[in-house]
């Protein structure tokens, strides 16, 4: 059989935080170590539609993110690790589907409507924005991907792939498999104020933090907002400490935080320490990694240039079949 072509992309956001890795990377690395022929790409192009207006950042914020990933394991061996735009076929993709994409299923995508709620601090009702989805399915379609890890937050764009796959084969001839979403679980990770871990809530532990900052935000982590004083029992059933503990923590401490919580045996200090401690531990290989990483400053490059060499075949491939069933 031949091997399962995967591809996903993530927008160059600068340093990742742990729920990436718990997430994202961790289901990459997964894909690529148990064989599937791995295409993982850095949406330069997806990054402008919503951060034109300070593209200056966007040159680091891919070297912070691809660092971070070699450090979590991908491997230019395995995987094609790239930049989208190194890779030209993409854009003549999209522009070619542009051609056959009534307005009206653009329009539709649910995370447009959302996003231009999310952003109304900027102006983002551009061509380019509405155009997303479109980007992204040529993105998937050029590579001629049978699967697609992503979160739940994208399946609406991975609908629309498939459904211009189809009306592309319609119109054309086929020539794109029809490429599967394959759903990412994450555990929720909640960051130091208790909601969602994310860069734009200010409230992440990034994978690329020093010992000491790890261990200064984790003391500062929300904890069971009903236990005011040390005397109070707590409940660690609603406590961010003590999910971030079950998946770091040794299993020992788990179960013995889970009881001595609950009778307030054991405080949120200590409780704090041990998780920074878990933490810290947890990430030291990675960071030595990165760090070695980092002070080859033309490695980074290198892989990016032989990734979008090794990108491009497959997609020119690709765009000479389009072409050919355009007639253009
Ligand atoms: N839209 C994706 C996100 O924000 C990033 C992305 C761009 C992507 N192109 C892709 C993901 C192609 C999967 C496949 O997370």
């Amino acid at each position: 059989m031949a091997r399962m072509r995967i591809l996903s992309g993530m927008r160059p956001s600068g340093k990742l935080h742990i729920g990436h890795l718990l997430g994202a990377l961790a289901n990459w690395k997964r894909l690529q170590d148990e064989g599937a022929e791995t295409y993982y790409m850095v949406a330069d192009w997806h990054a402008l539609t919503t951060e034109y207006m300070k593209s200056e950042t966007v040159q680091s914020n891919i070297s912070e993110m691809v660092l971070d990933w070699l450090a979590a394991g991908l491997d230019p061996e395995k995987s094609v690790i790239f930049v989208q735009s190194h890779v030209k076929e993409h854009a003549e993709l999209y522009l070619l589907f542009s051609m056959i994409t009534p307005l009206g299923w653009l329009e539709r995508v649910p995370t447009y409507k959302e996003a231009l709620e999310e952003y109304k601090d900027r102006e983002i009702a551009t061509h380019g924005f509405l155009g997303y989805p479109l980007l992204q399915a040529a993105d998937i379609l050029v590579y001629k991907a049978d699967g697609v890890p992503v979160g739940q937050d994208q399946l609406p764009h991975l609908e629309f792939t498939r459904e211009l796959a189809r009306r592309f084969h319609h119109l054309f001839s086929e020539v794109f498999p029809e490429p599967q979403s394959l759903l990412t679980q994450t555990p929720l990770i909640r960051g130091i104020d208790g909601r969602k871990m994310s860069k734009r809530y200010g409230n992440a532990i990034l994978l690329s933090d020093t010992e000491e900052d790890t261990r200064k935000k984790v003391m500062q982590m929300m904890t069971d907002p009903a236990r005011k004083r040390r005397s109070d029992p707590g409940n660690p059933d609603v406590c961010p400490v003590f999910d971030l503990q079950k998946i770091f923590g040794a299993p020992e401490w788990v179960a013995r935080v889970n009881r001595e919580c609950r009778t307030a045996e054991i405080g949120c200090v200590e409780d704090k320490q041990a998780l920074a401690d878990s933490l810290n531990g947890a990430l030291r290989p990675f960071r030595t990694r990165r760090a070695e990483l980092a002070s080859d400053p033309q490695g980074v490059k290198r892989i990016l240039t032989d990734g979008a060499q090794r990108a491009r075949a497959t997609a020119a491939a690709t765009m000479s079949e389009v072409r050919k069933a355009i007639h253009i």
